[in-house]
Formats: C-alpha cells, sequence, structure tokens
C-alpha cells in the first residue's frame, strides 16, 4: 500500500466537479461519506502516532505560544480534530471538509469525547473555500495560529495554491503542518507462500498509476514537484521542516488492525485490480476471503508497519503583520 494509500473513493472520483452540468464546483460527497468507517477506524489505530504529532507540533509552535484557534483542512472523520482539540485545551479547532456525512460524525466523536464546544465543524469545498474574501484568510474559514492537513492537499488540483491559501490563513507565528509524505504501509512479508513474492511492491505501483490517473482529473490538476519543503517556502513560511512518526504493529495482529488492512486490501483490489495481473488479483482475492486461513483475518504473519511525515513551516510575524 503506497504512501498515499487513499487514491480517494472506489471509483477514482472524490469530490467530483460536474462542468458538464454547468456547476463549477458539484460536490458529491456521498463517495467520501461511504468511505467514513474506513477513515475512522484507520485513524483511531494511528492514535498513538497523532497524539505524538500534536505535541511535536505543540513543542514547534513554542511554550509562549496562544493557539486559540485551530483548522483541520480536509478532516475526514475528525480523529486528529479531536486529539488536536484535547491537546491545544485553549483552543477552538475547526474541522473543516467538503463530505457533511464526515463532518457529522466528527461531532459525534467530539461528544463522545466530552469535547463538544471546543470543536466545530465547518462544511466547505475546497480550494474554494480556501480563497474566497478579500484577502488571505479573509474568506468563512477565518485565519488561525495552526493549520492541519493531512493527506488531503493531494486531492486538490493546484497543491501550491492550496499551500499558499493555507500560510496566508495563518495569523503571525503561526504554524502549517500538512502530512503528506511517509512510505508504503506494509503488512505482509515479501513471500506470503500465494502468488508470487513482492505483491506489495506490486500493489504500490497499481495505486502509484491510480494516483496519477486521480490527479490528473482533478480540476484545474497542476504539476507540481512534489518537493514540500520547497512549497511551504514558496507559500512565504520560514522555519520549514520534517518529523516522521512510524506505526509498528507486530505480528500477532489483534482484530481491529486485521480488520483495517482487510477494508484495505478489499478496497485496493477494488480501485487498482484491472492495473494488476491475474495471479495478483487471483492472491488478492485469497487475503480478502473472511474463511480463509490464508487471509488477512486469520493469517499469523500479519503485521502493520506505516510512516507518516509532516511538513512544517511558521508565518513569521513582520513589521507589517505579513508573511512575506
Ligand atoms: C484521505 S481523507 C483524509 C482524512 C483525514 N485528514 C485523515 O488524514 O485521515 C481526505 C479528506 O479530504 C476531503 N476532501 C477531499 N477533497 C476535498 C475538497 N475538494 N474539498 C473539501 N474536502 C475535500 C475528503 O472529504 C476527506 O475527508
Amino acid at each position: 500500500m503506497s504512501a498515499h494509500s487513499d487514491t480517494g473513493p472506489a471509483h477514482g472520483h472524490k469530490h467530483g466537479h460536474d462542468h458538464g452540468r454547468g456547476h463549477a464546483h458539484q460536490t458529491t460527497d456521498a463517495d467520501w461519506d461511504a468511505m467514513a468507517e474506513r477513515l475512522e477506524a484507520g485513524g483511531e489505530l494511528q492514535l498513538p502516532v497523532l497524539r505524538r504529532t500534536a505535541a511535536r507540533l505543540g513543542e514547534l509552535l513554542g511554550p509562549s505560544a496562544e493557539v486559540r484557534r485551530i483548522l483541520d483542512i480536509g478532516s475526514g472523520p475528525g480523529v486528529m480534530t479531536c486529539v488536536l482539540a484535547g491537546a491545544f485545551a485553549g483552543a477552538e479547532t475547526v474541522a473543516v471538509d467538503g463530505a457533511p456525512g464526515l463532518l457529522d460524525r466528527t461531532l459525534s466523536r467530539a461528544e463522545r469525547l466530552g469535547l463538544d464546544g471546543r470543536v466545530a465543524v465547518r462544511h466547505a469545498d475546497l480550494p474554494e473555500g480556501l480563497r474566497t474574501g478579500d484577502g488571505p484568510g479573509a474568506d468563512g474559514l477565518g485565519t488561525a495560529d495552526l493549520i492541519w492537513s493531512s493527506k488531503a492537499v493531494h486531492h486538490l488540483g493546484d497543491q501550491q495554491g492550496a499551500l499558499d491559501a493555507l500560510a496566508g490563513a495563518l495569523k503571525p507565528g503561526g504554524l502549517l503542518a500538512v502530512a503528506e509524505g511517509g512510505l508504503p504501509m506494509r503488512c505482509l512479508p515479501r513471500d506470503i507462500g500465494i502468488g508470487a513474492p513482492g505483491l506489495q511492491a506490486r500493489l504500490d505501483a497499481a495505486q502509484e498509476k491510480r494516483f496519477a490517473i486521480m490527479r490528473s482529473e482533478l480540476p484545474g490538476s497542476t504539476p507540481a514537484v512534489e518537493d514540500w519543503p520547497a512549497m511551504l517556502r514558496r507559500a512565504g513560511l520560514t522555519r520549514v521542516g520534517s518529523f516522521t512518526f512510524l506505526l509498528d504493529l507486530p505480528a500477532p495482529l489483534g482484530g481491529t488492525a486485521r480488520a483495517f488492512l482487510h477494508d484495505q486490501l478489499t478496497r485496493l483490489r477494488e480501485i487498482a485490480g484491472d492495473l494488476l495481473d491475474a495471479q495478483d488479483v487471483e492472491t488478492l482475492d485469497v487475503l480478502t476471503d473472511p474463511g480463509s486461513a490464508q487471509g488477512i483475518l486469520h493469517r499469523p504473519d500479519a503485521f502493520l508497519l506505516s510512516a507518516t511525515t509532516v511538513f512544517t513551516g511558521v508565518r513569521t510575524a513582520t513589521a507589517e503583520g505579513s508573511a512575506r
């Protein structure tokens, strides 16, 4: 599974933009909404990493920073939104997403965790939601001391444009953190005793192809060299850096992680099956067969190892209060 194992909903199009019907940017939220459970389960598995990430963001902001407002852009089911709300007790944390069902899930989650009142949601179709208004951050989303965005910027056609807008929405001294890097997730040994060894590398390659197609079909798709630190600098940010945290769940895996992997492999078969050869598709069929002892739900060698890289930059306060 590649580092960006979220190429979007199964049929390859997420927030679909139906130019044919004359709507500049019509959102088909149902697709992301349908992925809600998978996204929340994946987020919950990552909780230890997300908590460490929130703590690191606090360190980067510094002990004297007053964090009053946080935006989580492309917040999905709000797992990190709630982690951020827990870590920055004095802040209002706003989950921003284009899928209403995921925003509802965020509010339920916040309520369950006793964070209601501190977590707000904002429905926004990006990038429009970032760009309207008289100037950077002057739109409905407002400004923030901390802007977090995980695996969402790559779903926007113009990634640099999105980073520029997010950087512009930071208060002076504020921090932008985008989780857009890492390594492909691993869950199986090279040779699993069925099919040809090296399945995961071939799944990565298929997903990369699917990812490239997904990006090329986005409205305003703009090719970019994905040098995230350079892009953050170009957006006017300073003190640019990155950090990586590992999720390391060794074999034997518990039921929750197995269910998550079963979901991932099922989805991979759906979105990339046509890019794999017949033997690999057969192997995926065995791995996703709930009744097979060789399936991911039962095999003893399944593990979960993933690395997520977060790129960060700070909006420097100048005499004019401008970022640049
Ligand atoms: C892969 S999920 C990431 C969710 C969460 N941040 C995480 O890391 O688990 C991408 C999220 O971005 C949202 N999204 C994608 N494209 C969007 C757009 N154009 N406007 C608003 N939200 C969008 C989707 O609804 C989805 O919740």
